[in-house]
């Protein structure tokens, strides 16, 4: 999607028209019946109202912000129902006039408008057809600057990668297609990346990374992402850890019923959304030292697959007894979480579709929080989360979590039982940290289908 700042809405086919309480709308709108029309219509409590005009249409979202709520997010729906209406109209140029002249609102509708906007159809014959048509969005100038409309598109960019990735199936999205993408990735923002491919990768006895690897018929891989801005704010840099399970199968400890495999393609989004989120800082160019690492693997049962009872030596020389084989995204991210320690990192945020406890306790709704790096770190990031709507819901974190890890055989073992699953498999995590370190499960919100999301 094109995005631009322009002088005149001459060339456009729809101008959405942002108002609130008050607004003068007679600039664009002159016919006393179409204006009787609209305000008939925000009478009655409707947001986005269309108005078709003999050159071109109007979509007039008119909101009242009064009550509490998510502003930024009732913004970003307005925008995702506006892309709707221009879509059902075929409309491929867009152009946006804030009458309000509220320059976050306006930002947070047109990153709505683009998000809603997207589509994954490269593998259809009708991809021509169900494209959507709305491919320019003309922002006329006011408040809003090239800087803004720039970081804008970085920051969708970076979603649009994310979500590219997750929906990639196995055939096409290999540990080793993955690293290539990342890689890829780099060269387009300017970030360096580092791959470790299988030997390397058993030189340095990545014990975890190597077990779940053990099934599968394609070799796993290790990528290093960094992003080193000159002047960065910080000199201790943030990791961010993603689990790049390509698939997860269950290993031998196979997915029981009869759809929990169909969206394990999905299993690499904590590795997408570290991708995503350095490409658009990169692209940015924030002066923030970054860092990302992927373990990467499918999980697999096979001859030679890891199995219950098994015990694993890993990175760091910790001993796992293994006792579900399905719990596979910590034995990767332990592996990763190790390494991070050489980098002494001001902060680790570890990010993984983790736990099926994490998913049933929350839905599609929220992301599963834990850790150790102090409440300071922790508000900071809910913050910002619920100023995009990516609502992060504190569990807590107790040591007596990992009394439930206590093995008979070896250090500890992959699962906690029964209860608390999310909880357990943070403080699975946690063992192999040793630095401020939060966790997000992501398991619920990772796969959505509704473009509302
Ligand atoms: N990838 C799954 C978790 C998951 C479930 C993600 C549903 C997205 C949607 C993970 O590897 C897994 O299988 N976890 C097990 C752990 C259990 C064996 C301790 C789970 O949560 O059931
Ligand atoms: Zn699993
Ligand atoms: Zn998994």
């Amino acid at each position: 999607m094109k995005l631009s700042l322009t002088d005149n809405l001459d060339q456009v086919q729809a101008i959405i028209l942002i108002g609130t309480e008050g607004t003068d709308y007679s600039e664009y709108i002159t016919e006393k019946k179409e204006l009787d029309f609209l305000k008939s219509r925000i009478g009655d409590g409707r947001n986005e109202v269309a108005i078709n005009q003999y050159n071109r249409y109007l979509f007039i979202c008119h909101t009242v912000y009064k009550d509490g709520g998510n502003l930024f997010e009732k913004a970003r729906l307005s925008g995702h129902k506006l892309q709707a209406m221009a879509n059902a109209r075929k409309i491929r140029k867009i152009g946006i006039a804030d009458l309000s002249r509220q320059k976050e609102m306006l930002i947070a509708l047109a990153e709505g408008l683009i998000l809603g906007n997207y589509q994954f159809l490269k593998y259809r014959a009708d991809k021509k057809e169900k494209a959507n048509s709305l491919s320019a969005v003309h922002i006329l100038k006011g408040p809003m600057k090239k800087q803004d409309i720039r970081e804008l598109q970085h920051v969708c960019r970076g979603v649009y990668l994310a979500r590219d990735l997750v929906n990639e199936p196995l055939s096409t999205l290999t540990a080793v297609m993955l690293a290539r993408e990342i890689e890829k990735a780099g060269k387009d923002a300017g970030f360096s990346v580092e791959v470790f491919h299988k030997k390397k990768i058993e030189s340095l006895r990545m014990g975890g990374l190597l077990a779940v690897n053990r099934g599968s018929i394609d070799p796993p891989t290790f990528t290093i992402l960094r992003w080193d801005p000159e002047k960065a704010r910080n000199k201790k840099p943030v990791v961010l850890v993603g689990k790049g399970v390509v698939y997860d199968t269950g290993g031998l400890s196979l997915k029981p019923t009869h759809d929990s495999m169909d969206y394990m393609k999905s299993d690499m989004a904590g590795a997408a959304a570290v991708v995503g989120t350095i490409y658009a800082a990169a692209m940015n160019k924030l002066p923030v030292r970054l860092i990302g690492l992927v373990p990467a693997t499918d999980n697999r049962p096979d001859g030679n697959a890891y199995v219950p009872g098994d015990v694993i030596k890993m990175f760091d020389g910790t001993t796992v007894e293994v006792l579900n084989t399905d719990a596979e995204g910590r034995m990767i991210l332990a592996d990763a979480l190790s390494w991070a320690k050489k980098y002494e990192p001001m902060l680790v945020i570890n990010l993984a579709t983790l736990t099926g406890s994490a998913q049933m306790t929350l839905g599609r709704y929220g992301i599963a929080a834990m850790g150790n790096a102090g409440e300071d770190l922790f508000n900071e990031l809910k913050a910002s989360g619920d100023r995009v709507c990516e609502r992060i819901a504190e569990f807590p974190f107790w040591d007596d979590y990992a009394e439930l890890l206590k093995s008979d055989v070896a250090d500890i073992k992959n699962i906690g039982g029964r209860y608390a699953g999310a909880i357990t498999a943070g403080k699975f995590l946690e063992h192999f940290t040793g630095y401020p370190f939060i966790h997000l499960d992501i398991a619920g919100p990772s796969f959505n289908k509704t473009s509302d999301a």
